[in-house]
C-alpha cells in the first residue's frame, strides 16, 4: 500500500515534471525581445502578455515600427520574417518582399541616351515597387498567430492615434529628405508642417496611418490591397508620376520560402533565400573559410580572409542574384563546397586580390541608409528574426493622400542597368533587372545560428553592409561572443566594388591595419558607426535567454 502510494506520487511528480522537461529541451522558458524603438518592444510584450505567441508578437512590433520608426519600415514597404515553429520544428521565410509595378519596364530609369536618370529610382512614387508588408503581416497572423488582427494591429493604431515623439534619427532622415519631401504635399504636411522640419522632442499624430491600420485589422489583406486605400494609393501614385494600378496590388502574393542552411564551426547559419542575397551570401563565405584553420592563423590573416571570401561572395550576389521566379541561379554550384574550394585557390594568404581581377562587372557610386529589424523569442521557443523596410529614409518620401502611408523606394535596389551601382553602391546584372512583377534583390538577412550551445536570432539593416555585418557577428558567436558582444563588434566590409575596405573605427589593432594594407588592401575608415544589430540569445544548457540592441541605436529589449 505504501510502496503504491509512493508509486502514485512518483508518477504524478513524473507527469508534472515531463511538460517541462519537453518545453527545456525544445525551447525557452524565458522570452526575449529585441527592436530598435521601445515602444515596438513594449508592443511585442503586450502581446506575448495578452497569450499571443512569437509570430503574434512579430506583427504587432513590424505594426509598431512603422509608426514610431516610419523612416525605416512601414506598410508602404516590404519585409522578410524568418520563422521557427517550436511544435513542428518547422522553419519558414515568410517573403513580403515589394514587386515590380506591372507597367514597370528594363530601361524605365534610363534616359534617351541610355544613360541613368538622376533620382528617379529614390524620390517620389516612381521610385516604389508595390508593397508587401501589409500582406505579410496578414499571412503572419492568420497563418502563425493565435490572436486576432484588431489585437495584434491594436499598440500600432494607438500609437498612431496618440501620438510619438519624433526621435533623433527622424530628425536627421528629415534632414536628408527634406528636399524630395516637398515633392509630396501629404508627406510635407505631416513631417514638414509650415515648411519647417519637425525636430526631436515634437509629437506627432498619425490619423490617416491610424485609419489604414484599422482597415487592415478588420478587412485583412482586403483593407489595403482593394476597396477605398487601394483607390487612394494608386489615385496619388498617379497624379505624382507613378505607374501603379489596383490590377497591381490586388495581384501582390506574399510566398513562403525554404531557407538557406550553411554549416560551419558547429553551427548552422539558417537565413533567407534568394530574392534576399543574405542566405547564399553566408554559403558561400562561411563554405571559403571552412576550408582554412583560422584559429590557428593571426588575427589579421583571418580578417583578410574574411575580406576576400566577402568579395567573392558579393561578386557573385552582383552577377547572379535576382528573384527566383525570373531567374535561374547556378544555386547548386554556388551553395557547393567544391566551388567553395575553387575560391579559395585564387585566394593569396599575403596578398588582396583586386576586384578588378575577379571576372565579373565593375562600378562606383553613393550611399544611402534605413530599414529596421527585430528578434523575438517567445517561451514556447518559437522565434522570428524580421527584417523590414521602406528602403532609404523614409523611404521615397512620398504619401499617398489620405493613406498616412509612406511609399518606398526599393525600386532602387533593382539594378537598373549592369554595372551601374545603386544607391548602396551594389554593382548588378540581368538576373536583377527590371521586370513587372519582379522582386528586387535584398540584402536584408534574418538570420538563425544554431548550435550545442544554443541559438542566436539576429539581423540588422544597414543595406549592402547587412550581410557582412551579420556574417561578422555570426563567428563572434561561434568564437563565445554573448549577445551584447555581438551588437557592440566593430565592423568591417568588403562588396566586391568599390574594391575597399570600409571599416568601423576600432574594428582593426593598428597592427591589423598595417598588415592588412601591406597585403594590399584600400582601407576606408566609414565617416560614421552603422548598422542597428538586434540579438536574442537562448543557451540550451541553461535556459537562460539573452536579449542585445545595437549601442548604435535607440533601441530596447526585455527579457523575462
Ligand atoms: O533590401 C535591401 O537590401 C535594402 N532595401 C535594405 C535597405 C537598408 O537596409 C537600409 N538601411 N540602412
Amino acid at each position: 500500500m505504501l510502496l503504491s502510494r509512493r508509486l502514485c506520487l512518483l508518477l504524478v511528480a513524473l507527469v508534472w515534471a515531463m511538460p517541462v522537461a519537453a518545453k527545456a529541451a525544445r525551447g525557452a522558458a524565458q522570452a526575449g525581445i529585441a527592436t530598435a524603438h521601445p515602444l515596438a518592444t513594449r508592443a511585442g510584450e503586450e502581446i506575448l502578455a495578452a497569450g499571443g505567441n512569437a509570430f503574434d508578437a512579430a506583427v504587432a512590433i513590424s505594426a509598431a515600427l512603422a509608426v514610431v520608426e516610419p523612416t525605416a519600415s512601414g506598410l508602404g514597404g516590404g519585409a522578410f520574417w524568418l520563422l521557427h515553429e517550436a511544435k513542428s520544428g518547422r522553419q519558414i521565410l515568410v517573403d513580403a518582399r515589394e514587386v515590380a509595378p506591372g507597367a514597370a519596364s528594363h530601361d524605365m530609369y534610363l534616359d534617351a541616351q541610355g544613360q541613368p536618370r538622376a533620382g528617379v529610382t529614390l524620390n517620389g512614387p516612381l521610385a516604389a515597387g508595390i508593397p508587401g508588408a501589409p500582406a505579410g503581416l496578414v499571412h503572419l497572423a492568420r497563418r502563425y498567430g493565435r490572436l486576432p488582427l484588431a489585437k495584434t494591429l491594436a499598440p500600432a493604431i494607438r500609437y498612431a492615434e496618440e501620438g510619438v515623439e519624433v526621435t533623433r534619427a527622424m530628425e536627421l532622415g528629415l534632414r536628408f529628405r527634406a528636399a524630395d519631401a516637398r515633392g509630396s504635399p501629404a508627406f510635407a504636411a505631416l513631417y514638414l508642417p509650415g515648411g519647417k522640419p519637425v525636430v526631436a522632442g515634437d509629437v506627432l499624430r498619425f490619423p490617416d496611418l491610424a485609419r489604414t491600420l484599422r482597415r487592415l485589422a478588420g478587412a485583412g489583406r482586403a483593407g489595403f490591397y482593394e476597396g477605398p486605400v487601394a483607390q487612394q494609393l494608386v489615385d496619388g501614385v498617379r497624379a505624382a508620376g507613378g505607374i501603379w494600378t489596383l490590377d497591381d496590388l490586388a495581384r501582390y502574393a506574399v510566398i513562403e520560402r525554404q531557407p538557406l542552411r550553411t554549416g560551419y564551426r558547429g553551427m548552422t547559419i539558417v537565413s533567407a533565400p534568394p530574392p534576399s542575397s543574405g542566405g547564399v551570401a553566408f554559403a558561400n563565405v562561411f563554405n571559403i573559410l571552412g576550408g582554412y584553420d583560422l584559429a590557428g592563423l593571426a588575427t589579421v590573416d583571418q580578417k583578410h580572409l574574411t575580406i576576400e571570401a566577402m568579395r567573392r561572395a558579393y561578386r557573385d550576389r552582383a552577377i547572379y542574384l535576382g528573384d527566383p521566379a525570373f531567374v535561374t541561379m547556378p544555386l547548386d554550384r554556388l551553395l557547393s563546397p567544391f566551388y567553395a574550394a575553387g575560391q579559395r585557390t585564387s585566394i593569396l594568404l599575403d596578398r588582396a586580390t583586386p576586384s578588378i581581377q575577379l571576372s565579373g562587372l565593375l562600378a562606383e557610386a553613393g550611399e544611402g541608409t534605413n530599414t529596421t529589424h527585430f528578434s523575438v523569442l517567445d517561451p514556447r521557443g518559437n522565434r522570428v528574426a524580421g527584417t523590414m523596410s521602406i528602403n532609404t529614409w523614409f523611404g521615397s518620401a512620398f504619401i499617398a493622400p489620405g493613406t498616412g502611408v509612406i511609399l518606398n523606394n526599393e525600386m532602387d535596389d533593382f539594378s537598373i542597368k549592369t554595372g551601374v551601382a545603386n544607391g548602396f553602391n551594389l554593382i548588378g546584372a540581368e538576373a536583377n533587372s527590371i521586370a513587372p512583377g519582379k522582386r528586387m534583390l535584398s540584402s536584408m538577412s534574418p538570420t538563425f545560428l544554431e548550435s550545442g550551445r544554443g541559438v542566436a536570432i539576429l539581423g540588422t539593416p544597414g543595406g549592402s553592409r547587412i550581410i557582412s555585418m551579420v556574417l561578422i557577428a555570426a563567428q563572434a558567436w561561434a568564437d563565445g561572443a554573448d549577445a551584447r558582444q555581438m551588437v557592440a563588434l566593430k565592423r568591417y566590409h568588403h562588396q566586391y566594388f568599390p574594391d575597399a575596405v570600409v571599416y568601423e573605427d576600432g574594428a582593426f589593432t593598428p597592427e591589423e591595419q598595417a598588415g592588412l594594407e601591406a597585403k594590399g588592401h584600400e582601407l576606408e575608415l566609414s565617416s560614421r558607426s552603422y548598422g542597428n544589430m538586434q540579438v536574442v540569445t537562448w543557451d540550451r544548457a541553461t535556459g537562460r535567454v539573452e536579449a542585445a540592441s545595437d549601442p548604435r541605436g535607440a533601441g530596447d529589449v526585455t527579457v523575462y
